[in-house]
């Protein structure tokens, strides 16, 4: 069910890759919700996903992007900025990859070359594309900024590997660059805590189909959709949620403040 809630909006959406990204189902949703959208992905995932398919279903125009290039983000602002006549309301942030998780070096072992690049892609991109923003001044009066984040960022979860380190400071930025935005220009900037969720990112980590039951049987609601998740973000888009910043938000059915459940108590008792 549709509710107008982003009706007039327009928004940059980072990271649809295929039909099962985080990025795609928020990208339906908005439009559903009355938004007008670009999509922007790295030029290498535009070979390898689908996301053209998504471009002609919600009549969007796809931007080239690599994060880590400065000038492919001034570039798409500049774009944005034409083809919307003006500023955009919100972005999503939905861009997560370690080289040593792809390639299964432990945390204690890792290569620092892959460090900095999935650091850089993962973390530090959320600060170039608001810093681009910033400068080019791309983001309306009370605009709305989203990341993705996971809990890994501040509980320890084995496997997640360097991807925790990149998510707390993901989060970090959120908050800081929150606080600078809001000053300067009403932009609002959270991070959504999202649970386990079976796509081409969450699946590379190994193991993880183990995470994804164990939150399922630690969190009271189960764990969250990334159809919710989208859902969740057109709220935080939209004009219900505008005092909204500098806040990691949980979006994970309660595991984060859940100690145990009865059905684990159960398991271990067998
Ligand atoms: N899947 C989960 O379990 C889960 C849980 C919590 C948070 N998240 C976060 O959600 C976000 C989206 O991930 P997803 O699960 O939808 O997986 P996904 O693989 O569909 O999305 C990751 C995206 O990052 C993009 N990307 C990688 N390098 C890039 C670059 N250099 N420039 C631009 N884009 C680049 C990829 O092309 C891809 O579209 C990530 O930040 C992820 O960490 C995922």
């Amino acid at each position: 069910m549709a509710y107008n809630l982003l009706k007039g909006k327009k928004g940059i959406i980072f990271g649809a890759l295929d039909e099962r990204s985080i990025a795609w189902k928020t990208a339906q949703h908005c439009r559903q919700e009355g938004a007008e959208i670009i999509l922007t992905n790295a030029p290498i995932a535009m070979r390898m996903g689908t996301i053209n398919q998504l471009a002609e279903e919600i009549q969007a125009p796809v931007i080239p992007c690599d994060v880590t290039v400065m000038a492919d983000i001034e570039n798409l602002f500049a774009e944005a900025t034409k083809h919307f006549n003006g500023g955009v309301d919100f972005i999503l942030h939905s861009i997560g990859m370690s080289i040593n998780v792809r390639k299964n070096i432990p945390y204690t072992e890792n290569n620092y070359d892959f460090t900095h690049k999935g650091f850089d892609i993962s973390a530090l991109s959320l600060h170039r594309i608001l810093q681009t923003a910033m400068k080019l001044d791309a983001i309306n009066e009370w605009g709305s900024v989203v990341a993705l984040t996971y809990i890994a960022g501040q509980r320890y979860f084995p496997n997640y590997n360097d991807m925790a380190d990149n998510k707390a400071v993901l989060e970090s930025i959120a908050r800081n660059f929150g606080y600078e935005y809001g000053v300067k220009k009403h932009v609002r900037i959270n991070t959504i805590s999202q649970s386990p969720t079976r796509t081409s990112a969450g699946s590379g980590v190994k193991g993880f189909d183990g995470f994804v039951d164990f939150a399922e049987k630690m969190s009271p609601l189960g764990n969250a959709t990334a159809d919710q998740c989208a859902d969740y973000c057109v709220t935080l888009f939209s004009d219900l949620t505008k005092m909204v910043t500098m806040q990691n938000l949980f979006h994970d059915g309660g595991f984060s403040f859940t100690g145990v459940t009865q059905a684990v108590i159960e398991q271990m008792e067998k």
